[in-house]
């Protein structure tokens, strides 16, 4: 394994610094071999490696769209080095062997942290309770159980999923969307929606369901975690939940945050997402969420789809779009630059919360001697680069110049990404991965 010095490095936009990498951790600098690879850290960043807490990855069943290795070579590329692969596959991860399975992909690709989100529901049919338990136990021990994609509605089921979850030490990450109320819906209810003739989605649909777990959670004494936060009326409720003390977390995707419903004027299906985009006040109000902590977390909901699930009509088209290799330009770029949050922010809502809410070991002091070395080095004024890694092209930042290149990612002290480019990262086995 190589030895890394990187030089004069701004550890999280702050103090600079030297940082040394041996054997996969941090170390003294004093203590590198003779002929460390040498990294000229002056004008860049350091952040810890990103994690993030929800990812679809499409393998098994859709891999012209994503497989484990391209979506982890895309995280990389966006500086992530741990992330979690939602349950929705096809099959569904909803057993002790699927969710082996994905995280054995996982660590073959050798690219990031895999870790696999069981499903809550087996086939997230909403019928009945997958075998939690018996998902923990695996050796991929998933920490996070969710039906994302699907709401869990049913309150009886999602109750005992919670109770569960509780019992294993682990959280449910509810996808918050009442069906009743969202038939057939393809974007934000208002306006817009009754302009372009789409059946509306309304912020209620949201927020009830965040509201009924908060207070399902408090019966329970157990963790929930609500995933892409997307109306203003959600963090009014979250902030309450939060001040009765419930275990409850949330995320924000950057979609959320940057783009409105205004871009589907020309019901482009590139903006069709679930939760949908919402008004240019909801994405205010998300963004001082995260900056008064009622947000934990930023989390992409990378949702890759090929050409053909995005070229139709808006209605027939795929909910979903990239967002790995995006992520930390547009967190740059909402939250920072107006100066809501700081670059030591970034490092823990893209980090070490995530980490915490999945209970990734490792992230919890970054470029702390003897911890594992991951590790994003970003040129945060230069434009980024055109997402490269993924096997889809729904990109919904495409034209837009966003700022922050990511130059360098370490995982586990292995450079997988060199000057913005993917490195070859040896397989355990001596192959190399493509
Ligand atoms: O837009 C979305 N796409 N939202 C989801 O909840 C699921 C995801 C997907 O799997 O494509
Ligand atoms: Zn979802
Ligand atoms: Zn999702």
């Amino acid at each position: 394994m190589t030895d890394h010095l990187v030089k004069g490095v701004a550890l999280l936009g702050e103090d600079r610094a030297d940082l040394a990498i041996k054997d996969g951790v941090f170390v003294p600098v004093e203590s590198l071999g003779r002929n460390p690879t040498v990294i000229d850290g002056h004008g860049l960043v350091a952040l810890p490696g990103l994690v993030d807490l929800h990812t679809h990855l499409r393998q098994p069943g859709m891999e012209h769209a994503e497989t484990v290795l391209s979506g982890s070579q895309a995280a990389a590329l966006g500086g992530f080095t741990a992330v979690h692969a939602m349950a929705n596959t096809q099959p569904t991860s909803d057993s002790p062997e699927a969710v082996q399975q994905v995280w054995e992909w996982g660590r073959e690709a050798g690219y990031a942290d895999v870790r696999p989100v069981g499903a809550v529901t087996l086939g997230l049919r909403g019928e009945q309770l997958a075998d939690i338990e018996a998902m923990a136990a695996s050796e991929a021990a998933p920490k996070v159980f969710s039906d994302d994609g699907h709401c869990v509605s049913d309150s009886t089921l999602m109750r005992r999923a919670l109770d569960a979850a509780r019992r294993v030490g682990a959280v449910v990450a509810q996808h918050a969307q009442d069906p009743g109320l969202t038939q057939g819906a393809q974007m934000n209810a208002g306006e817009q929606a009754e302009r372009l003739g789409l059946t509306g989605w309304p912020a209620v649909a949201e927020e009830s369901i965040i509201a009924r777990d908060a207070l399902l959670a408090e019966s329970l004494d157990a963790r929930v975690h609500i995933c892409h936060v997307s109306t203003a009326g959600s963090l009014d409720v979250i902030r309450w939940a939060k001040a009765r003390g419930i275990a409850i977390t949330a995320e924000v995707t950057p979609h959320h945050l940057l783009l409105t419903e205004d871009l589907v004027s020309e019901a482009d299906p590139l903006f069709k997402v679930n939760p949908p985009l919402r008004t240019r006040e909801d994405t205010i109000a998300l963004r001082e969420g995260v900056a008064d902590g009622i947000i934990d977390i930023v989390a992409t909901d990378h949702a890759p789809h090929p050409a053909e699930a995005k070229s139709g009509s808006f209605e027939e088209s795929a909910f979903g779009m990239l967002g790995l290799e995006t992520a930390l330009a547009v967190v740059l770029t909402t939250l920072v630059e107006p100066g809501l949050v700081t670059l030591a922010d970034v490092g823990r809502l893209m980090s070490s919360r995530p980490a915490t809410i999945g209970q990734v070991p490792g992230y919890a002091q970054p470029f702390t001697p003897g911890q594992p070395a991951h590790l994003t080095l970003v040129d945060i004024s230069s434009a980024s680069p055109e997402p490269s890694g993924s096997l889809s092209s729904n990109n919904p930042y495409l034209g837009r110049s966003l700022r922050g290149a990511i130059l360098h990612t370490f995982y586990r002290g292995v450079a997988t990404v060199i000057d913005g480019r993917l490195s070859e990262i040896p397989l355990q086995d001596g192959r190399v991965s493509e």
